[in-house]
């Protein structure tokens, strides 16, 4: 299953692919998360995304098609997996399908999660994650067991600077003028399967499945 998580920021393609992996064991492919991982260990990378991150706006496709093009040869994604947060241009999906043809592979399917902008908003700015395991959790829809700290390792839990409302309504403008087009990109290839992302992280995952024929 080669598959692409889709939607705008907050849509909740992070928490799904995490629910996916469980039961599936498909790796999560996550461009937001390596880059997160690189501005964290401050690498040259890393240096380039942070403001772009903190700014709501998108990291050259360029850097963004390496580090996948990287990630997808790595052995664990032999028999699949779920891409979160790429493609996010049309350049970055002419080049995921240049990619995926070199390793003799397509693109299965694109599952849209649809959800409307205040709930987005509202999602955003209560997330919170554990900066070391990487676990998300939403001060009031997902709380940790404990407040504040991560259930599995006990790390306090942080919010992600760009989750301040001002950027997160940034970074749906970025969505709806750079991203959105690919519903039409995929539409147009017979791919893209919009799922209805409101009500609870169970009821989306169950409409996920059913999405993928696996109910
Ligand atoms: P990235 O990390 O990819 O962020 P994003 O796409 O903005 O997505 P999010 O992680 O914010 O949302 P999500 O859909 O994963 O939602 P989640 O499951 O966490 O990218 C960050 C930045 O990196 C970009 O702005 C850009 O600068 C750069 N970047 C990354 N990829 C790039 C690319 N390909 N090209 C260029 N630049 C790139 O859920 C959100 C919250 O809601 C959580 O608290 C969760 O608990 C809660 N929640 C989830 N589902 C539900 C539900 N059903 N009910 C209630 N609460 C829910």
């Amino acid at each position: 299953m080669d598959l692409i998580l889709f939607g705008p920021p907050g849509a909740g393609k992070g928490t799904q692919a995490q629910r996916l992996y469980k039961v599936y064991r498909t790796p999560q492919v996550s461009t937001g998360d390596i880059l997160r991982q690189a501005v964290m260990e401050v690498t040259p990378l890393g240096l380039e995304a942070k403001p772009i991150m903190e700014s709501g706006a998108l990291v050259p496709d360029a850097l963004v098609i390496s580090i996948v093009e990287e990630r997808l040869r790595q052995p664990d994604c032999r028999d699949g997996f779920v891409l979160d947060g790429f493609p996010r241009t049309v350049a970055q999906a002419q080049a995921l399908d240049a990619m995926l043809a070199s390793l003799g592979r397509h693109i299965d399917s694109v599952l849209s999660l649809e959800v409307p902008v205040e709930v987005l908003v509202e999602r955003l700015t209560g997330r919170r994650s554990c900066p070391k395991d990487g676990r998300v959790y939403h001060v009031t829809q997902a709380p940790p067991a404990k407040p504040g700290v991560c259930d599995v390792c006990g790390t306090p839990l942080v919010q992600r600077p760009d989750d301040a409302e001002a950027v997160v309504r940034a970074r749906q403008l970025t969505y709806r003028r750079d991203t959105e087009p690919l519903k039409a990109f995929y539409a147009q290839r017979g791919l893209l399967r919009p799922v209805d992302g409101t009500g609870t992280l169970d009821e989306v995952f169950q409409r996920i499945q059913a999405a993928l024929g696996k109910s």
